[in-house]
């Protein structure tokens, strides 16, 4: 767990970049630090791994003051990944993902196998990838090595500034979901940083939305959405909302309305699935590549009820209704 405790931060010009921060980010929990430029989230992601000291305040980790704890031991705990990830360009891939592990001084055979395993798990073939240099990578390999590179050691804590953010949209996208996929197996605590509202709902367990370093609303992304704190959260949200709506909203949370009696046929069997927890856009989206009137939901391997293609429109309908309404 880390915990900020009426955290603050000024620096030496005056700029007072974090006001009086309290919040803390649960285990395995990913909390997406939220806002413009300027407001607040890297020097607050950084705080974390003492790249910056707080100027008042306390952050705690595991239960300690991060001040008292040893440097080393604290960033090694911490893995890092930020947008222009600085890979080292004279280091082979594999030498750049081992650098943590080397540092730990891991047996070699061990080294390698990491390597290998998160070249694996990133979409990078090891053979094709392992040997090659930074500049032989396209931007999003690149920021895929990254990512594996902040993942090395396996820490249990994880700090991500804007890492997708330099990316054209579907690579970037692409990324997102294969984090989302990676994230759910190895459970980490991540602090996550964007400007990106749409990036923010799709990551976040939780939103942290600041504005001139201070917080305005820390909720989930549904809460967020329907339920905005203040004039500024609202006004954040703008024109986006009713998009928000259908992608905070999920299979899961709209099956009870839906009541699904038939059980899943044998001749209906189709290759594509819903998931309770995909977004109603993702199940649009998925109706329309499928060209099905009908698709099963399932939640992990437990099959919910099928849901047509009739009854989630009828959904979205009304849920362009309320945002109508509200807004
Ligand atoms: N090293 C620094 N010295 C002085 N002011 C800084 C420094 N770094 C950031 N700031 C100021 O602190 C505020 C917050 O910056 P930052 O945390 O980088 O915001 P964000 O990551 O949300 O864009 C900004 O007003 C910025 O100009
Ligand atoms: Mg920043």
């Amino acid at each position: 767990m880390i915990q900020f405790d009426r955290v603050w931060k000024t620096y030496p010009g005056g700029a007072e970049a974090v006001c009086d921060l309290s919040m803390e980010v649960a285990e395995g929990e990913t909390v997406v630090l939220l806002g413009t430029s300027g407001s607040g989230k890297t020097t607050t992601l950084k705080m974390v791994n003492r790249l910056i000291e707080p100027t008042r305040g306390r952050i705690v980790i595991n239960g300690t003051d991060i001040m008292e704890q040893d440097l080393i031991q604290l960033r090694r705990g911490i893995g890092y990944a930020i947008q222009y990830i600085g890979l080292f360009p004279h280091m082979t891939i594999s030498e750049n993902i081992s650098v943590v592990p080397n540092l730990l001084k891991w047996p070699r055979d061990r080294t390698a196998e990491r390597v290998d395993e998160l070249l694996t798990i990133s979409g990078l073939d090891p053979e094709e990838f392992r040997e090659r240099y930074p500049a032989q990578l396209s931007g999003g390999q690149r920021q895929r090595v990254g990512v594996a590179r902040a993942l090395a050691s396996d820490p249990p804590f994880v700090l991500m500034d804007e890492p997708f953010g330099a990316l054209d949209p579907i690579t970037r996208e692409q990324l997102q979901d294969e984090f989302i996929e990676l994230e759910s197996e190895i459970k980490k605590t991540i602090l996550f940083v964007t400007h990106d509202v749409f990036e923010a709902v799709k990551m976040g367990d939780r939103i942290a939305l600041l504005d001139a370093g201070r917080l305005q609303q820390l909720s989930t992304p549904a809460e967020l959405v329907e339920n905005p704190a203040n004039e500024f959260v609202d006004s954040f949200l703008g024109q986006h909302r009713f998009q928000l709506s259908l992608l905070t909203k999920t299979i899961k949370t709209i099956m009870p309305e839906l009541r699904p009696t038939s059980p899943e046929s044998g001749s209906a069997k189709s290759e594509a699935r819903l998931r309770a927890r995909s977004s109603l856009i993702e199940a649009l989206d998925l109706f329309k590549k499928t060209k099905q009137a009908t698709l099963p939901v399932y939640e992990g391997k437990r099959f919910l009820g099928p849901i047509e293609k009739k009854q989630l429109l009828k959904v979205i309908t009304e849920v362009l209704g309320e945002t109508g309404e509200t807004s």
